[in-house]
């Protein structure tokens, strides 16, 4: 790692900290200090509400998305809180994990984010080990040839994420340390298809490995966010005059992304609804998307949207377990024209379908 990047790294965190205090925290909640029973009450409310769609109802990972598991002790064990919290409030960009930060337009405080940090720590019950802060030095090239041969067919060729996380991701090198990341190689991460390298590759390799990893760093920082206001209720349907449109639907329920993209072209009339976190809405939606995210109560799920042969069309990043989820909730409501996008909004992109951007300031 260059002196560079660790200055740019540095930043970074202070942008956290001044945040942290922008946003009248005390120290106290920063410290690992132990949650008192209403905050500890409240974090598992939130874990229930916002995670376990993906990370598991027990923390165990896999639920959907190949989240990964967030109980695994060499994962809690080396990853400070900051890290923890950051992961959570900022989300990575570009996979299915969202901001859930209220500034970056999700759903939760800063300080219901570090309590939920807290309890996750605490659930797992292990001690946080401090690891260096020291860069760790190695071949870069080297190492992207061994990562091509072990790593790849989980984490992908240029480590973006297959059926592993992402490690390219600019949100996780940002606050990744050398350290963290040799450590997680050479311990794995239990219970997971994560295995421990540390007998099956030489120091030296997984030196290499971590300098090539930390090599893809691109100095992203958490920028503010100006968001834009949500739709209105008389907003919802687009296209009212329009036609039907003509869906075929595969399991009577999911409808191809193509078939959607024409009824938008043909302006058909439709509601689509964006069951993503909401951040991930000011991020980037379907132009027209109104946010339901998959995290809304079943009395407050309906509301506004019509009860008659409109179609309502769902889709998520995931690509199917929050739209799935709303669907059924509409469903149960007696909404019979409701299907999900079955690629997902991810495809949707590649597409080069339209999108319409969130502002950043
Ligand atoms: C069989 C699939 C598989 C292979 C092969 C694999 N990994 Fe992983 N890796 C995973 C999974 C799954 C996780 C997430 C585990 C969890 O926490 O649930 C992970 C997590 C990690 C993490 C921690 C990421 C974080 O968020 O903190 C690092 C670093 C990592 N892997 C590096 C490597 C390297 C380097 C190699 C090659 C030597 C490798 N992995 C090979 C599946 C794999
Ligand atoms: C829609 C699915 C989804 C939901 C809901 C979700 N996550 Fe995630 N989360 C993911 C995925 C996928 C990743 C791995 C992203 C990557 O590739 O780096 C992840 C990564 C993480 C990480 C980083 C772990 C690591 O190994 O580096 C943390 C911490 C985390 N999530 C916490 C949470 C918490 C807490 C919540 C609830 C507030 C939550 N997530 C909700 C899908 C989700």
């Amino acid at each position: 790692m260059t002196t560079a990047t660790f200055s740019r790294r540095f930043s970074d965190l202070i942008i956290i900290i001044f945040f942290i205090f922008s946003f009248n925290l005390g120290l106290a909640q920063i410290r690992n200090a132990p949650l008192t029973k209403i905050d500890a009450d409240r974090a598992a409310q939130n874990y229930q509400k916002y995670c376990t769609l993906c990370h598991g109802a027990d923390r165990e990972g896999n639920a959907a998305d190949f989240a990964p598991s967030l109980k695994s002790k060499s994962l809690i064990s080396t990853m400070p809180l900051n890290f923890l919290a950051s992961s959570i409030g900022f989300g990575r960009p570009n996979t299915a994990m969202a901001p859930y930060l209220s500034d970056a337009g999700g759903p939760m405080s800063m300080k219901d984010i570090f309590t939920l940090a807290i309890w996750l720590k605490q659930k797992s019950g292990v001690q946080t080990i401090a690891l260096s802060m020291d860069p760790v030095e190695g071949n870069i090239n080297k190492g992207a040839e061994l990562f091509g041969h072990k790593c790849a067919e989980c984490h992908g060729q240029k480590a973006e994420g297959v059926t592993a996380p992402a490690l390219a991701n600019p949100a996780y090198l940002a606050f990744a340390t050398d350290a963290y990341i040799k450590y997680a190689i050479e311990n794995g991460r239990e219970d997971t298809k994560m295995q421990a390298f540390k007998n099956a590759l030489s120091p030296e390799q997984i030196d290499n490995l971590t300098a090539y990893i930390r090599s893809l760093t691109s100095g992203w920082s958490p920028e503010p966010r100006e968001l834009s206001p949500y739709p209105e209720p008389k907003d919802y349907v687009l296209n009212p005059e329009g036609k039907n449109p003509d869906f075929t639907l595969k399991q009577d329920r999911y409808v191809p992304m193509a078939q959607v993209e024409k009824a938008l072209k043909d302006k058909n009339k439709l509601v689509i609804l964006d069951t993503r976190t909401t951040s991930e809405w000011h991020n980037a939606h379907i132009p027209g998307a109104i946010p339901i995210p998959y995290y809304i109560s079943e009395d407050k799920v309906a509301s506004g949207l019509p009860n008659d042969d409109t179609w309502i069309i769902a889709y998520c990043s995931c690509p199917h377990a929050a739209s799935d989820k709303i669907i059924n909730m509409l469903r149960k409501k007696g909404y019979k024209n409701t299907a999900v996008i079955d690629e997902g909004f991810f495809n949707w992109i590649n597409a080069s379908y339209p999108i319409i951007g969130g502002k950043t300031k």
